[in-house]
């Protein structure tokens, strides 16, 4: 089995207050294990900066993410945000491609490669989503979308660029329903996403990059995702804005075979 080091990202989404966000994010440095695993939060925007004070900067061991951002360093934007001012406040991760981006908001592949191509050009460390919908699924499509949103995302991606990228599969229909892939299935999957990427970059490369799966993790399925070959974390939406869940996922994973 590959060595490989689990990565965990908690999802905020657009949930939790600034005093919940504070809060969570405060129980996660006291109390989250991360000697033998990565650990990245992604709460809503306004609140990020009350985050990174609490995670104290640049050194600290919970990194601070963002689940947006622009891809200009500056200018006539309305309501965007750069990652020049990501920077400013520590943060070192961005989000590209979430489903719900993609499906809810409109953003298309191209707009995925570029804001992904601007974060590493940045020097961001980057979490690219992809995923099927339930009805690619049922048409036996799940490898060849992932394939599809890999190609399109990655296009431009040198080799060393590569070791800032994190691919994260979440099938769509198992995002927020409690419906989560079976471990085995979600196993396929990401041995698919591994063989893309030994086509695309070698097999040293493939070996290398971790894929979490994302879709209803909670505290009594992760262990047994963790258990996969090829699943090297998860990116939890739900059960991340519950400190004792997330804590109990953040164990399941540090423990897990291959740490
Ligand atoms: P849930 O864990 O709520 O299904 O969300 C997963 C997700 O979208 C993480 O990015």
């Amino acid at each position: 089995m590959t060595k490989r080091r689990k990565t965990i990202g908690g999802n905020w989404k657009m949930n939790l207050d600034r005093k919940g966000s504070i809060a969570l994010a405060e129980k996660l440095a006291s109390e989250a294990d991360t000697e033998s695993l990565d650990l990245c939060i992604y709460p809503a925007l306004p609140w990020l900066d009350g985050v990174a004070g609490v995670l104290g900067g640049a050194a600290s061991p919970i990194r601070l993410g963002a689940q947006n951002f622009y891809g200009k360093s500056n200018g006539s934007f309305t309501g965007e945000i750069s990652l020049e001012m990501l920077r400013d406040i520590d943060c070192q991760m961005v989000l590209v491609g979430h489903s719900e981006r993609r499906h809810k908001l409109g953003e298309p592949d191209v707009l995925v490669n570029q804001k992904l191509l601007t974060a590493l050009d940045g020097g961001f460390d980057v979490t690219l989503c992809i995923g099927e919908t339930l009805k690619q699924r049922e048409a036996d499509q799940t490898d060849a979308v992932n394939t599809a949103q890999l190609c399109y995302g990655l296009a431009g991606v040198s080799s060393q660029q590569l070791a800032q990228v994190t691919i994260a599969y979440e099938p769509v229909w198992a995002i927020g329903t409690g419906e989560s892939a079976t471990p085995e299935d979600a196993a396929s999957a990401h041995a698919a996403i591994r063989r893309y990427m030994e086509f695309a970059y070698g097999a040293e490369a493939a070996a290398a990059i971790r894929i979490q799966y994302g879709g209803s993790v909670k505290p009594d399925n992760a262990a047994d995702f963790f258990a996969q070959e090829d699943i090297d974390g998860a990116l939890v939406g739900g059960a991340s804005l519950e400190a004792e869940d997330f804590l109990q996922i953040i164990r399941l994973a540090a423990s897990a075979d291959g740490n």
